[in-house]
């Protein structure tokens, strides 16, 4: 019998641990006595044959840095029938039997459709957003929200040393997990969420003033990419309240950087488990984490399921940022 043989692509936007989680199935696919291609810039590289064998060497020194070796990429051709009948064309004459797709809902709806052509696929979640419904963790959220907190730090020095308030952008395009959390390790005074309506007047100036009235001189409020409008939220906050405002969108540096422990960790557990099921010709499947465990789900169940915002921690944040 020929030897079985995997691939493994990046896709969608980066996120710190994705290599952890390229190098985990590789090695474990080797050890399985598999062949493992690495294919480069997402989908695209399944349409372009920009496709390389991986060896165990091949994915030394990567555990640790951002970004993805793979590179990666939003493939438009891909997107289509013909594109995906056409990479899994390319996928059988490489005697390529399964595919793992590192990224998040738009790579996983590849994944369900390239599996619909014959080459069953396994996700998995790997986005600093943490919005995977599925999944009550992706790889790379760790890396994100500490890159942000430490950034907020340094924001809240000047705002300190200024009396001043300082709106701070988190990214998180429909999700507010890494707003939430950050805001909660910065004592925000405030978080705006896209979960969450919100009242400018009556969720951010009057307790701004509030708090001021008890003695604080500097504000941060955190507000995720979702919600946006910073400058216009931090030129409202000096209106009404006369305390001097400035707006910060953090960007791109959330995406970037070592990965910490957790994120390196995660990726290795879900990189093996992804490669375990392709082995025994299970397809269509997402791994995710539940309650801490490591688990799988049907791709299109877990593409229709519906992201549960932590409301209790946004609660307590308010409750405790007096
Ligand atoms: O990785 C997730 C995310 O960072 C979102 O929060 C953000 O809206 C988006 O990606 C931006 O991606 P890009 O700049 O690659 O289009």
């Amino acid at each position: 019998m020929s030897q079985k043989a995997i691939a493994v692509l990046t896709s969608g936007g980066d996120a710190p641990g994705m290599n952890a989680a390229v190098r985990a199935v590789v090695r474990s696919g080797i050890s399985k006595g598999m062949k493992v291609y690495g294919v480069s810039r997402g989908y695209n590289g399944l349409l372009t044959g920009d496709v390389h064998e991986l060896h165990l060497r091949s994915v030394s020194d990567i555990i640790h840095r951002g970004g993805t070796v793979l590179y990666t990429a939003r493939s438009e051709e891909y997107n289509t029938p013909e594109g995906v009948k056409k990479a899994a064309e390319f996928c059988r004459e490489l005697g390529v039997t399964g595919v793992v797709v590192i990224g998040g809902d738009g790579s996983f709806r590849g994944a369900r459709d390239l599996t619909g052509e014959g080459i069953p696929c396994v996700g998995i979640p790997g986005t600093i957003d943490n919005d995977i419904a599925c999944s009550e963790y992706t790889i790379g959220f760790d890396t994100a929200m500490n890159t942000a907190m430490e950034m907020v730090d340094k924001i809240r020095d000047t705002a300190q040393s200024h009396d001043r308030c300082s709106v701070v952008e988190v990214m998180g395009r429909r999700c507010g997990d890494i707003a939430l959390q950050t805001g909660v390790a910065v004592g925000a005074a405030a978080i705006l969420v896209p979960e969450v309506p919100y009242d400018l007047e009556k969720d951010v100036v009057s307790r701004i003033l509030m708090n001021r009235d008890t003695g604080k001189k500097h504000f941060i409020i955190v507000v995720a990419e979702g919600v946006g409008k910073v400058h216009e939220i931090a030129k409202k906050i000096q209106e009404r309240t006369g305390i001097e405002s400035r707006a910060t969108v953090l960007g791109h540096v959330q995406r970037g950087g070592s990965p910490t422990l957790r994120d390196r960790v995660v990726a290795s557990e879900m990189g093996y488990k992804a490669v375990t099921l392709l082995e025994q010709g299970i397809g269509n499947r997402v791994v995710a984490m539940q309650n801490g465990k490591i688990v799988d789900f049907d791709i299109t169940e877990a593409l229709s399921m519906e992201r549960v915002f932590d409301k209790n921690l946004y609660d307590l944040a308010h409750i405790i940022s007096i």
